[in-house]
């Protein structure tokens, strides 16, 4: 197979969801269909998508396991698809948004019952931000759940992102009848707890046929009225709208049933985008390139704690990553190899000749290599869009064993490197701030400086909620704004200016009095 032919086969895309709508129940059917997984309840991930902060560190233990879980390969049809899961918890969505650096496409799950909840808000906003296509999936229909009409108008409203349902309810709760897929016209009737090939489907091609009020009885007249109405308000459906991220295609189904889940998979094989090019500092690069491309996207800390070797992530670009061929590691300027690449399917990890374009791999590291980094067949260039995201939670940490305060720091700047933390130093003190985006990652670094780095700390609170990036073309400007404010500006590891805001009225204010300094939200601004 040549090069363009592994691309086209390609479909790489995240799972979002707000915690229990059903990601990890729908992730586990998708695998069921691709023949990856043959029994349900096979996907670890679940536990560890809905980790409490006691079992947290029992996961991180058989952290094996997630890394095997994170990425999932799996055929459908004549495509390979990489499916990348992103951590359950709230507080983890900092590697959430990361993994969204990764992928061509997003799956959208949301709980029938309970709307558009918080993380779904989020989550919708990241991929707003970088343009990627999102699908949805309106999950627990056999619940008693929220108007359909609703629940599309509030995710038009609140996540302002258009909307166009592919397939439509029929009935929810107790009267769940089945949903009508609008693109293949026809009727799929609903059963609990469905196997993959037991689909019952009637085709329907005109809704006045009286079929529809044998098979429907009393729904079908509101059916025919949905309809209607749904091709009055909504335009014709136009792929192209997706693939711009401007609109989200919706299914309406039950993960735990197994209902709904083949319509989602078929058309997202159709609809789709395979890899494409991408944004580099110096030009766009085309996955058709032959000059092998990547980038880190995330790292992940070994399973054995004593050997403090990690598993980068890398997200192939372009070209064909070969094993045992050297490339260029743009940050460092050092030719490396790899001799274990390995791709991730749904339950095992193996060990691979060759990656392509869309793929996920992970390649054994031993602190070469840190999030965003470049890898590349010897060009020198650096992808973009692989930014950290401003904190939420600052704390200082305080070392309480001086004998270990190497090993402190050592683990502390290993750690922000794996990207479970942020560090940064105020101009005029010298105690490291981390930053994080939720509470419980406090816990594991704690923990894991411990059990990994022998060295102990506390973690004092600071009143910060936010931290912007600085720039202003006028270099004096700001050396006057960060002179003034000395207390509330620090460096990050990289040492960019940044402002930590007390309350998000004081950055408001400061946005608005200082109008020549642009405070960023994420650290990519180059
Ligand atoms: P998450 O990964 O998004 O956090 O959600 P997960 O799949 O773990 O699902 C959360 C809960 O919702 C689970 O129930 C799951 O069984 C249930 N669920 C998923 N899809 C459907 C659906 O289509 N209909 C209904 N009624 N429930 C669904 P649980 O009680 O928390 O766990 P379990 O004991 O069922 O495993």
């Amino acid at each position: 197979m040549d090069l363009e032919q592994e691309i086209n086969k390609r479909k790489t895309f995240g799972i979002i969801s707000h915690p229990d709508a059903g990601k990890t129940t729908l992730t586990e059917k998708l695998l069921l269909f691709g023949g990856a997984i043959q029994t349900a309840g096979a996907v670890k991930a679940k536990r560890a998508a809905r980790q409490t902060t006691s079992d947290f560190m029992e996961i991180e233990k058989q952290r094996g396991i997630s890394v095997a879980t994170s990425v999932m390969g799996f055929n459908y049809q004549d495509k390979k698809i990489n499916l990348l899961d992103t951590p359950g918890h709230q507080d983890f969505s900092e590697d959430t948004y990361r993994t969204l650096t990764a992928v061509d496409s997003a799956l959208m799950v949301i709980d029938s019952t309970k709307g558009v909840e918080s993380q779904t808000y989020k989550l919708m906003e990241i991929c707003r931000m970088r343009n990627i296509p999102t699908m949805t999936f309106i999950n627990k229909l056999d619940r008693e759940g929220r108007d359909p009409i609703d629940l599309l108008d509030e995710i038009e409203d609140k996540l302002q992102i258009s909307v166009y349902p592919l397939s439509w309810p029929i009935g929810t709760g107790k009267t769940f009848k089945g949903v009508y897929s609008i693109i293949e016209k026809k009727i799929i009737l609903f059963k609990s707890h469905q196997k993959q090939d037991s689909e019952e489907a009637v085709e329907i091609t005109d809704l006045s046929d009286p079929k529809l009020d044998e098979l429907l009885k009393d729904k079908a007249e509101k059916l025919r009225d949905d309809i209607e109405l749904i091709c009055g308000v909504y335009p014709e459906f136009n792929p192209e709208d997706y693939l711009a991220g401007h609109l989200t295609p919706i299914f309406f189904g039950s993960a735990v049933n197994n209902f709904g889940v083949r319509e989602l998979l078929d058309a997202f094989i159709k609809l789709a985008p395979s890899p494409g090019s991408r944004l580099t500092d110096i030009n766009k690069i085309s996955p058709d390139n032959s000059n092998f491309s990547g980038f880190i996207f995330k790292i992940h800390a070994n399973i054995d704690p004593k050997h403090r070797d990690r598993i980068a992530f890398l997200r192939v670009c372009s070209g064909t990553f070969k094993r045992n061929k050297r490339f260029y590691h743009v940050r460092s300027g050092k030719n490396l190899k790899s001799s274990n690449p390995t791709a991730f399917m749904a339950q095992s990890k193996e060990i691979i000749d060759a990656a392509y374009p869309g793929d996920v791999i992970g390649l054994h590291d031993t602190g070469n290599f840190k999030i965003g980094d470049t890898l590349t067949s010897g060009n020198k260039f650096n992808f973009k869009g692989i930014p950290h995201f401003s904190p939420e939670l600052f704390k200082y940490t305080v070392n309480l064993d001086p004998l270990k305060s190497k090993q402190l720091n050592k683990g502390l700047a290993q750690l922000c490197e794996e990207g479970v933390a942020q560090f940064f130093i105020k101009l005029n003190d010298t105690r490291k701030i981390i930053g994080t985006v939720g509470a419980l990652q406090f816990e594991v670094i704690q923990h894991r400086l411990e059990h990994e780095y022998g060295a102990k700390c506390r973690f004092d609170n600071l009143n910060y909620v936010k931290a912007a990036w600085l720039i202003c073309k006028d270099k004096g400007k700001l050396e006057k704004f960060i002179q003034s404010r000395k207390n509330q500006i620090a460096k990050d590891k990289d040492e960019n200016y940044i402002y930590l805001a007390e309350t998000r009225w004081s950055l408001d204010r400061e946005i608005k009095e200082n109008p020549d300094i642009i405070f960023h939200n994420t650290s990519e601004f180059q």
